[in-house]
């Protein structure tokens, strides 16, 4: 396959930076022209950011699947379109060539449609790494039906709102998952989230673990068994639902800085043409490379750059089951020798924490068939980019850092490897048909430098073709969240810093969003867990430095009532409960890493948390907290000041 829209120098990507702002409609549809549809599209573009509306390629049809399977069966059938590795390096690997996956999606889409699963049906995907979670996702997109992936960490509780949510009649699991030396049992959790649920009509559970789990009878059945019927029934070509250009292709749940998830919506053109397109430009993708993204497809950057983008560009995609440090912290470098992977992409928290164990995993593995680094999800610091770039890329691999969320679908701030220039920890230059601006609390531009950078809130001027569409089940909150703090712009909720040559670095979130090891918790979601507790009067989490994770989480909570330290054990044994707590409502990865016990909260006058306070504690600013004075009890500063851990 080749990519004529590949941008190869850096005044082709000016050339077409600027074209794509000032023209989007036509340079979106030139690009659209190498995809393929079941009917072209009436009109390439209708917007507006006050609703908000967008509409990409209306009056179009098409099936994303047909895109990324059957458009490569002829000239590239026998290519491998997933690479497996399991967790255990001792159990055999898996390689799924293009005419296979079209086969195994095609008999699962229809697996899926004996099931009663309908177009437009939400499908909520709770599995491990295993390519049936690719397949699962691709059989959905077969026939229309919104996959909504829940990843593995999540507890019964989070699974159980996001089927309310969602509405889901349909899950996808398996009896357990593999994760380094844990055995988690998926199928478990869903029958905890499946109390009290009278949506789900039929649970489909892929073997695994063969961790002992009960299939209740009317409503669950084995993915196996399923695939058999379809076998002997000789249904193993599935045509594929014609869609339209913005009907939803899928819902992932992200966290806000309310205390709900939201259920982000991405449509199917728009999203198919934009991950496609980021994938072969900031990788420079070339026939033939094996791409190794380290992410987990529960995550948007699975979704777009395991899935999506590579198998629509028709790539070769490795999937890891496992983690990066079990057996050992040469996991990736074993596997990146082991099958001659030309791009790596992957978290700073993964870097940092394989950094931690010296350079001892990574010698005695041949890397030399890495080409392109990349990472995604969090700030880079300089240490960890200088590591990344002299150890494993032996200096001679650009490292692409790649800005984006789960609301924009595909990077929109990246340098394209080794065609536009890198900044050490800069995500540099947007892509094409990508329009940043920095404004003030007030939205008005920033236009004077201050310490040799523009300095403000980051927001997107134009949509690109993967913005969300809405929020499921509630576009208002949509509109609030992202296109009302600033009329007439997307809001990221992140802070940027411009310099002089419009290379733009990401300082972090300005709301309550914590990113933690790449992964992003609200504060109020945290707090409405610890609260659940029965002990807890109230409590406060903000976030403060973490050599590994980048952020870690700091609670501040108010323990008392009939439930006293002193009688339901240490502080130590509560803290403890605490965690259990976060870990029932939430899941393991909003754990927090501190747990202050205090007496009260530095609250204003009418009644509102001073975390700029509390933040400043948690990073160790004691010193300068600003004024205090406005504070209903400046006293409480001092005792948590002098409690800090
Ligand atoms: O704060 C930014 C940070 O991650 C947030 C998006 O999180 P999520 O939707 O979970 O998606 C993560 C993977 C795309 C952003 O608002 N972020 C993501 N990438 C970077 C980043 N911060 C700095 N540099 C990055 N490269």
């Amino acid at each position: 396959m080749s990519y004529p829209y590949q941008i190869k120098s850096f005044e082709q990507y000016q050339k077409d930076y600027k074209r794509s702002i000032e023209d989007p409609a036509g340079f979106w549809s030139d690009i659209a022209e190498h995809f393929q549809w079941k009917k072209k599209w009436d009109n390439p573009l209708n917007w507006n950011f006050t609703e908000p509306k967008v509409e990409w390629f209306k009056g179009a049809t098409l099936n994303i699947t047909e895109n990324c399977l059957d458009r490569h069966l002829e000239k590239m059938g026998d290519i491998p379109a997933i690479i497996w590795e399991p967790n255990d390096p001792e159990e055999h690997h898996r390689i799924i060539t293009y005419k296979k996956l079209h086969e195994k999606v095609c008999q699962f889409a229809n697996v899926l449609k004996n099931n009663g699963v309908k177009k437009g049906d939400r499908v909520c995907i709770y599995m491990g790494m295993i390519p049936e979670l690719a397949i699962a996702v691709l059989a959905c997109a077969r026939i229309g039906a919104i996959h909504s992936v829940v990843f593995g960490g999540f507890s019964a509780q989070s699974i159980a709102d996001r089927l309310y949510d969602a509405q889901a009649e349909y899950i996808i699991t398996c009896d357990g998952a593999y994760r380094g030396a844990k055995d988690i049992p998926l199928k478990s959790v869903i029958d905890d989230a499946l109390i009290g649920n009278r949506t789900v009509k039929r649970v489909i559970v892929c073997t695994r673990t063969r961790t002992p789990v009960s299939m209740i009878k009317g409503r669950d059945v084995w993915w196996e068994d399923e695939i058999k019927k379809i076998e002997t029934l000789g249904l193993n070509d599935c045509a594929a639902e014609d869609m339209e250009a913005e009907d939803p292709l899928f819902i992932l749940y992200t966290s806000g800085s309310t205390g709900k998830p939201k259920g982000v919506v991405h449509s199917c053109a728009g999203y198919m043409l934009y991950t496609n397109y980021t994938f072969v430009n900031v990788f420079q993708y070339q026939p033939g490379d094996i791409h190794f993204c380290t992410a987990d497809i529960g995550w948007i950057t699975g979704h777009s750059y395991i899935v999506y983008g590579p198998l629509s560009a028709g790539a070769t995609t490795l999937m890891f089951e496992g983690v990066p440090t079990w057996p050992d912290a040469g996991r990736f470098w074993d596997i990146i020798d082991k099958y001659r992977v030309n791009i790596l992409y992957t978290a700073p928290t993964a870097i940092r924490s394989l950094m931690g164990f010296g350079l001892g995993p990574v010698h005695g593995h041949d890397l030399s068939s890495l080409k392109i680094l990349g990472t995604v999800g969090e700030p880079i610091n300089e240490e960890a980019w200088h590591w990344y770039h002299e150890h494993i890329g032996k200096g001679k691999c650009p490292i692409v850092d790649t800005w984006w969320q789960t609301e924009t679908g595909g990077i929109l701030i990246s340098n394209l490897a080794g065609v536009t220039p890198a900044k050490a920890s800069w995500a540099t230059l947007p892509l094409p048909g990508v329009e940043p601006v920095l404004v003030d609390e007030k939205g008005d531009e920033i236009t004077t430098m201050e310490d040799g950078v523009y300095k403000g809130n980051l927001c997107i001027k134009q949509p690109w073709p993967s913005i969300l569409r809405t929020t499921y089940g509630d576009h208002e909150r949509c509109r609030t969240n992202y296109f009302a703090t600033y009329p007439n712009l997307y809001f990221t909720g992140d802070g940027a810093l411009k310099d002089e040559q419009g290379f733009y670095r990401i300082t972090g979130r300005v709301d309550d969003v914590l990113n933690v090891s790449g992964h992003r918790i609200g504060t109020a979601e945290v707090e409405n867990a610890i609260n659940m507790h029965s002990g807890v009067v109230e409590s406060a989490v903000v976030g403060y430095p973490h050599e590994i994770k980048g952020q870690g989480i700091y609670a501040f909570v108010i323990y008392t009532g009939s439930h006293q330290q002193n009688t339901h054990g240490t502080a130590d044994l509560i803290r403890k409960d605490l965690l259990q707590t976060v870990t029932r409502i939430i899941g393991p990865i909003a754990k927090p890493d501190k747990i202050q016990f205090v007496s009260g909260l530095p609250k204003t006058r009418s009644g509102k948390i001073m975390r700029r306070i509390l933040r400043k504690i948690a990073e160790g600013e004691v010193e300068n907290l600003g004024d205090t004075t406005t504070l209903l009890d400046p006293a409480i500063v001092d005792e948590i000041k002098n409690g800090r851990l």
